[in-house]
C-alpha cells in the first residue's frame, strides 16, 4: 500500500522531472539576471561584449557568464522556456515566469549605501524587484483564485543575493568588521521579501545562499596576502573570506528555519551554493575540471588571471579556449559548465537540504507534502515517509572524523536511515501472510 520514497526517487533519476511547475518568478542579481541590466543601463558594461556568452548563446544576452545560467538549467529541467527578463518584454512573454534579478543588485535598498558612503551598481534592490513583482502579478492571471492557482504552481527563486551588499563595501576598502556589521539587516530584507511573497500566494520558494567568495578570483586578486595563514591549505581559498559567506549563509538557514515554522505549508527550500561550489573548489578534476581551479577563463593577467584594469569582455583580456574545464568565467561569475553543475546538484542531488527533489516527486505524483520520519507517527505515513535529514552524508560521521573534516553536521547518515526504514517497515503493511 505504501508507496516509498526509495522507489520513488529511482522513478526520479529514471524519468527526470518535468512538468511540475508551471511557471518560475525569480529574484536576485549576477548570477541570475537574464538580460534586465542590458537592457536598462545605458552605459555598456564588460557583459555586453563577447566572449559573454560564447557558448550556448554565441552572442552576449546580459549573462554575465559564458553560458546559460544556474536559472536556465532548472527551467531547462521543469520543461520551461527559458526566463524572459522583466525590462524590455512584455506580459505575452511572461506565461511561464518571469525573471527580475538585475545585475549588480543588492538586497538592500541603494539608499542603505549611500548612507554609508558604498557606490552600488544599480538601485534595482531586491525591494525595487518586489514591487515590479507586485505590480505585474494582476495582469497574469484572470481572477483571485486562478492567480492563487498559478502562484502555486511556480518556483519562486528568491536569490542568490546579498553578494553585492557585502562586494561594493569589500572592493570599496570597508573593514571586514563593517561589512559583517550589514549581514542581519540582508538576511532581514531577504526574509520580509520572502514574507511578502507568501503573503501574495507563494507556495515553493528556493532561497541561495552565497557563494564562498574566499575562492572567487576577484577576492583572491584583492585580497592577495604574504601570510599563508590566510589561505586554506587544501583549497588556496582564503579562509576569512569564506567564513564570512558561512556567516551570512548561517544567519540566512536560521531565518529559513523560523519562517518554515511561521508558514507551515510553505515550502522553503536552502539551495546550497556554498556546498555545491566548494565541492568543485576542493576536488575539481572530479567533477571534470582542471586541478588549477582558481583561476578565472577570461581575463587580463595576473595570479588569477583578473585585473581589475582589463576585464573580460574589454582590451587587454583574453579567453581559454575550453570554459567548460574552468569553474570561474571572469573573476567574479562561474562559467556555464559550474552552473550546470550547481543546477544539477539542487534536482538530482543533496546540494539543496533535499526538501526540493521530494518536493517535486510528490507534486509530480499528486502526492502530498511528504512527512518527515521523526516528529511523525505512522497514521502519518500512508503516502511515504521523509527520511532525509538536512546534513546528512552517505558516510557515517566516524569517517569524516577521522579524516578530520568538520562539515559533518549529524550523525544520522544514509545507514541510520536505512536502519529506520527497516524498523518502521512492518508496521506499515499487512503481516506477511503465514505460509499455509
Ligand atoms: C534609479 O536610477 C536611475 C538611473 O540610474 C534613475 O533614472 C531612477 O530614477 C532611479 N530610481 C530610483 C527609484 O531611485
Ligand atoms: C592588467 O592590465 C593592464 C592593462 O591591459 C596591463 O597593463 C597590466 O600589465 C595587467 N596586469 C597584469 C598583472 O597582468
Amino acid at each position: 500500500m505504501a508507496l516509498f520514497i526509495v522507489f520513488l526517487l529511482f522513478l526520479v533519476q529514471t524519468y527526470g522531472v518535468s512538468g511540475c511547475y508551471t511557471s518560475i518568478f525569480s529574484f536576485g542579481d549576477s548570477l541570475a539576471d537574464t538580460g534586465n541590466y542590458a537592457y536598462a543601463e545605458e552605459t555598456k558594461r564588460s557583459y555586453d561584449n563577447f566572449p559573454y556568452g560564447e557558448t550556448f548563446f554565441h552572442q552576449p544576452t546580459g549573462r554575465c557568464s559564458d553560458g546559460r545560467l544556474v536559472i536556465d538549467f532548472i527551467a531547462q529541467a521543469l520543461g520551461l522556456s527559458l526566463m524572459p527578463p522583466y525590462l524590455g518584454h512584455s506580459n505575452k512573454d511572461f506565461g511561464q515566469g518571469v525573471n527580475f534579478a538585475v545585475v549588480g543588485a543588492t538586497a538592500l535598498d541603494s539608499a542603505f549605501f549611500e548612507e554609508r558612503g558604498v557606490q552600488v551598481m544599480t538601485n534595482y534592490s531586491l525591494g525595487v524587484q518586489l514591487e515590479w513583482f507586485k505590480q505585474l502579478l494582476p495582469s497574469l492571471c484572470v481572477s483571485p483564485s486562478n492567480c492563487n492557482s498559478m502562484l502555486r504552481d511556480s518556483l519562486f527563486l528568491v536569490g542568490e543575493i546579498g553578494g553585492n551588499d557585502y562586494n561594493d563595501p569589500f572592493f570599496q576598502s570597508k573593514s571586514a568588521e563593517e561589512v559583517r556589521l550589514i549581514v542581519p539587516s540582508v538576511i532581514d530584507i531577504i526574509s520580509s521579501t520572502i514574507t511578502a511573497l507568501i503573503d501574495e500566494g507563494a507556495v515553493t520558494l528556493m532561497v541561495p545562499g552565497n557563494l564562498p567568495i574566499g575562492c572567487s578570483s576577484s577576492y583572491l586578486t584583492i585580497f592577495q596576502s604574504q601570510n599563508k595563514n590566510d589561505y586554506d591549505p587544501s583549497t588556496g581559498c582564503i579562509t576569512w573570506l569564506n567564513e564570512f559567506s558561512h556567516y551570512h549563509n548561517q544567519l540566512l538557514q536560521n531565518e529559513l528555519n523560523r519562517l518554515r515554522e511561521l508558514h507551515p505549508h510553505a515550502n522553503i527550500i536552502y539551495a546550497d551554493y556554498y556546498n555545491v561550489a566548494m565541492e568543485l573548489f576542493q576536488y575539481p578534476t572530479r567533477s571534470g575540471f582542471k586541478q588549477d581551479v582558481l583561476g578565472a577563463c577570461c581575463g587580463g593577467g595576473g595570479p588569477y588571471n583578473y585585473n581589475l584594469t582589463a576585464k573580460c569582455g574589454y582590451e587587454g583580456s583574453t579567453s581559454c579556449e575550453d570554459p567548460s574545464l574552468y569553474v570561474t568565467w571572469d573573476g567574479v561569475h562561474l562559467t556555464e559548465a559550474a552552473y550546470k553543475w550547481i543546477a544539477t546538484g539542487l534536482l538530482k542531488g543533496p546540494c539543496s537540504d533535499g526538501r526540493l527533489v521530494i518536493d517535486f516527486i510528490a507534486k509530480a505524483l499528486g502526492l502530498s507534502f511528504i512527512p518527515s520520519y521523526l516528529g511523525h507517527n505512522i497514521q502519518d505515513f500512508k503516502q511515504g515517509v521523509n527520511f532525509a535529514v538536512d546534513g546528512a552524508t552517505t558516510l557515517d560521521s566516524a569517517f569524516f572524523k577521522k579524516k578530520g573534516i568538520r562539515v559533518v553536521i549529524t550523525n544520522y547518515y544514509l545507514e541510520v536511515q536505512l536502519g529506520w526504514f527497516k524498523q518502521l517497515l512492518p508496521s506499515l503493511c499487512d503481516p506477511p501472510s503465514e505460509p499455509e
